[in-house]
């Protein structure tokens, strides 16, 4: 079971198989793969994203171990703009892509809020381990902003290479206290009075 999801801008739909043929048309891009996993194949095959969906995320998904998301525009819902996931496991808890035309607007900051709530407020996992890439500036900022703090340094292979990696925590706590405060920001920042 897994729920659709909504932030501001975007809709997170459950992934389906049928999202693949969109999905392979944006998301084999040197720019997205770079700081992925190298079990992600590069070249990436003409079937990549079906064979992957159908034999590997919605099994997982099925399973309980995995849970996947399309990301839509509210404005476009037709049009798949990106995914995120998240999985059971010890170090790598999240992952995300967006398409280049939809990169550098704050989406991603958006679905990864709404994503790292899903992990602690319904799947109810007590702690979220990220890693990233150091050199990816972008992915890392995302995590930096949401209060995870690098708990380990080590390399790791990437399609494009071995990169130095930062492995990244959040406990449910800490994650709570962290939404509280940016509450309390927004209020103060918005002229509001808080105790
Ligand atoms: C990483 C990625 C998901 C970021 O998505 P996005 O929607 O462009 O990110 P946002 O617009 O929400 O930006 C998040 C922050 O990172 C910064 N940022 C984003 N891309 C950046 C870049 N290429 N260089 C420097 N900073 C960048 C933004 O300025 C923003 O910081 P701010 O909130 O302080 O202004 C996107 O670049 C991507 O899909 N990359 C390829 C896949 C990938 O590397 N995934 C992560 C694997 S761990």
């Amino acid at each position: 079971m897994i729920h659709a999801l909504e932030t501001p801008r975007l809709l997170l739909r459950p992934l389906e198989l049928a999202d693949a043929e969109q999905v392979q048309r944006i998301f084999p891009e040197w720019e997205i793969v770079r700081f992925l996993a190298a079990t992600v194949p590069w070249p990436f095959p003409s079937d990549g994203v079906l064979t992957y969906y159908r034999d590997r995320a919605l099994p997982a998904m099925e399973r309980g171990d995995e849970w996947h998301w399309s990301l839509r525009l509210r404005t476009d819902p037709a049009t798949v703009v990106g995914c995120v996931s998240l999985l059971k496991g010890k170090d790598h808890n999240r992952g995300f892509w967006i398409g280049l035309p939809w990169q550098r607007q704050g989406l991603m900051n958006e679905a990864a809020d709404a994503v790292t709530d899903y992990w602690f407020d319904v799947l109810g996992f007590p702690v979220m381990r990220v890693p990233k890439a150091v050199e990816n500036t972008g992915s890392r900022r995302i995590s930096e902003k949401q209060g995870m703090r690098v708990v380990a340094v080590e390399e790791r292979a990437y399609v494009g290479g071995r990169f130095l990696t930062e492995i990244r925590k959040i406990t449910a706590d800490e994650w709570r206290a962290h939404q509280t405060e940016k509450t309390r920001e927004a209020i103060c920042e918005r002229g509001g009075f808080i105790r």
